[in-house]
C-alpha cells in the first residue's frame, strides 16, 4: 500500500487543470446501459471509481473503447447480465446506479446492496421506493435487491430526502418507462442536470433538472449520443482551499464558476481575492492569513458536504473560532481525529465540530478514512512544520485525478511511496 508524505513548503503558487467531474462520469457512464448502441463521453478523469465502473459494466458485457483524448464509448448492444455483484459494489456505492437502466431497459436487476460505509450509514430505500411506485416488484434476497418490471410505469414520486444518487437512479429509470414520471424534492446539484442533459442527448425527455422537480416523458428506445463531462467543482474547491490555507495563489483552469457559488462565497468570507472569468477561477490570499468561517452543510445549491473536510482544516489554520456543522452524513468526522493528532484544536459535539484556528499544525503520521477527508489531510500537509505521512491513499486515489502532479504543480512538495520503501527509510539511521 502507498502513502503520501507532504511537507509544508509555503505558498501555493500556480495553475492547475480541473479534471472531469466523478460524479457526473460515474451516473453518464451507467447510463449508456440505456442504450442499444454506443455513448461517448469525454472528459473523463483518471481515477479508481472510473476503473471499478468500466469492470462493473465490463461484467454485464459493456464493450469499451478509448481514444486517444481519453474519450471512452460504452457499448451497450451486448449486454447480456442483469446482476451487479458485491465484490464490484461493495467497493464503490455509486454501483447501485445500474439499478434503474437495468430494469427499465431489460425488465429485470439484481444488484448487491452496498453494506456500511465509513461516513454513514448510506442506506438506498429511497431508490427502491421510487422504482416500486413505478410498478417494479422488488425483494431483497441474499443481501441483493432483486427488482422485476415488465415495463415501469410513470409516477409521481416525492422524495422523502433530497438524493444525488437517488434522483439520478429514477430519472434513468423513468427515460424508457410508460409515461411520465415527476420526481418532487429532486437533488439539484449541478451532476444531476448534466446527466439530465446526456439523456436527452440520447433522445430521453426529461425537464426541469436543476430544480426540484424533474419531469421525465418515457419515451420507447434511446440512441447513441456523445456528451462531455462537467467540471469537477470539488476539486476545484479543492485546490482553492490549498491555495488559501498556505496563503497564497492558485488559478484553477477548464472549470466552471457558476456552480461553486457557495464556496466561493466562503473563500471570500474568509478574506480570498477571488476573480473568475468563463472556465477559471483564480484565489489570491496575497500572503494573508485566512479568516474563520462558519459553515452548516445542505443540498445543493448549499454549501457541499463534500467541501466540509477541506473547510474543517482551512479554519484549524484560520484566525478565529467557528462552528461546522454536518447535516448529510451522520459520521462524516473522520479527519477531526487526525487533525487533532496534528495539533488541531477542534471539538466534535455530534454533528457540530467547534474550531479554533491556530497558524500552524505539527505534523504526524494520519491516516486517510474516506475521500474528502484524504483530500483534508493532505493539505494539512502542506500547513504543518514537520513532513505528514498519509496512510491508506488508496481513498484519494478513487476521487481526485493525479493529485500529486496538481500539488506539484502549485509548488507543494509531496511525493508517493510505497510502504515497505517507506518502512526501510524509517529504519535508516538519522544523517
Ligand atoms: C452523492 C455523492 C456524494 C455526496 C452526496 C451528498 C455521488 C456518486 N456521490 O452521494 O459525493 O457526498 O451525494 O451530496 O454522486 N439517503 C437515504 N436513503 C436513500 C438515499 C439517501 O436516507 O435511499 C440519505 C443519506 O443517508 C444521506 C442523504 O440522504 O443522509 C443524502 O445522500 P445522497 O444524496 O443519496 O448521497 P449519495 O447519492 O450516496
Amino acid at each position: 500500500m502507498d502513502k503520501l508524505i507532504v511537507t509544508g513548503n509555503g505558498p501555493l503558487n500556480g495553475e492547475v487543470r480541473i479534471s472531469g467531474a466523478k460524479n457526473a462520469v460515474l451516473p453518464i457512464l451507467m447510463s449508456s446501459l440505456l442504450v442499444d448502441g454506443k455513448l461517448k463521453i469525454s472528459n473523463i478523469p483518471h481515477l479508481h471509481d472510473i476503473t471499478t465502473t468500466v469492470s462493473l459494466l465490463g461484467q454485464l458485457g459493456v464493450q469499451f473503447q478509448v481514444d486517444e483524448r481519453m474519450a471512452i464509448e460504452a457499448d451497450a448492444s451486448g449486454v447480456n447480465q442483469i446482476r451487479a455483484p458485491y465484490e464490484l459494489v461493495k467497493t464503490m456505492r455509486a454501483s447501485i446506479l445500474v439499478l434503474g437502466p437495468l430494469l427499465t431497459r431489460f425488465g429485470e436487476a439484481e444488484v448487491s446492496l452496498p453494506g456500511g460505509c465509513a461516513i454513514g450509514s448510506r442506506p438506498v430505500n429511497l431508490h427502491i421506493k421510487g422504482l416500486e411506485q413505478m410498478g417494479a416488484d422488488i425483494k431483497i434476497e441474499d443481501g441483493y435487491v432483486k427488482a422485476k418490471a415488465a415495463r415501469l410505469k410513470g409516477a409521481r414520486i416525492n422524495m422523502d430526502l433530497v438524493s444525488v444518487t437517488g434522483t439520478e437512479n429514477l430519472m434513468m429509470a423513468a427515460t424508457l418507462a410508460d409515461g411520465t414520471t415527476t420526481i418532487e424534492n429532486a437533488a439539484r446539484e449541478p451532476e444531476v442536470t448534466d446527466l439530465a442533459n446526456c439523456l436527452n442527448a440520447m433522445g430521453a425527455k426529461v425537464t426541469g433538472a436543476g430544480s426540484d422537480v424533474i419531469t421525465i416523458e418515457g419515451v420507447k428506445k434511446l440512441h447513441s449520443a456523445e456528451h462531455r463531462a462537467i467540471s469537477d467543482r470539488i476539486e476545484t474547491g479543492t485546490y482553492l482551499v490549498a491555495g488559501a490555507v498556505t496563503r497564497g495563489r492558485v488559478k484553477c483552469k477548464d472549470t466552471d464558476p457558476t456552480i461553486l457559488d457557495a464556496v466561493l462565497g466562503k473563500l471570500r468570507e474568509a478574506g480570498a481575492n477571488i476573480a473568475v472569468g468563463e472556465d477559471w477561477i483564480e484565489l489570491d490570499m496575497k500572503g494573508k492569513r485566512p479568516k474563520a468561517v462558519n459553515i452548516y452543510t445542505a443540498p445543493y445549491p448549499a454549501f457541499p458536504t463534500d467541501m466540509q473536510a477541506q473547510f474543517v482544516l482551512l479554519n484549524a489554520v484560520a484566525d478565529g473560532t467557528v462552528t461546522v456543522v454536518e447535516t448529510i452524513f451522520e459520521n462524516r468526522f473522520m479527519h477531526v481525529q487526525e487533525l487533532q493528532r496534528m495539533g488541531a484544536d477542534i471539538q466534535l459535539n455530534g454533528n457540530t465540530a467547534i474550531v479554533t484556528g491556530k497558524p500552524s499544525l505539527s505534523g504526524a503520521p494520519v491516516m486517510a478514512t474516506d475521500l474528502r477527508a484524504s483530500a483534508c489531510l493532505a493539505l494539512a500537509g502542506l500547513v504543518a512544520d514537520s513532513p505528514v505521512t498519509i496512510d491508506r491513499i488508496y481513498h484519494i486515489d478513487r476521487g481526485y485525478d493525479c493529485i500529486e502532479e496538481k500539488l506539484s504543480q502549485l509548488g507543494a512538495s509531496i511525493k508517493r511511496v510505497a510502504s515497505h520503501v517507506w518502512a526501510r527509510e524509517q529504519k535508516k539511521p538519522a544523517a
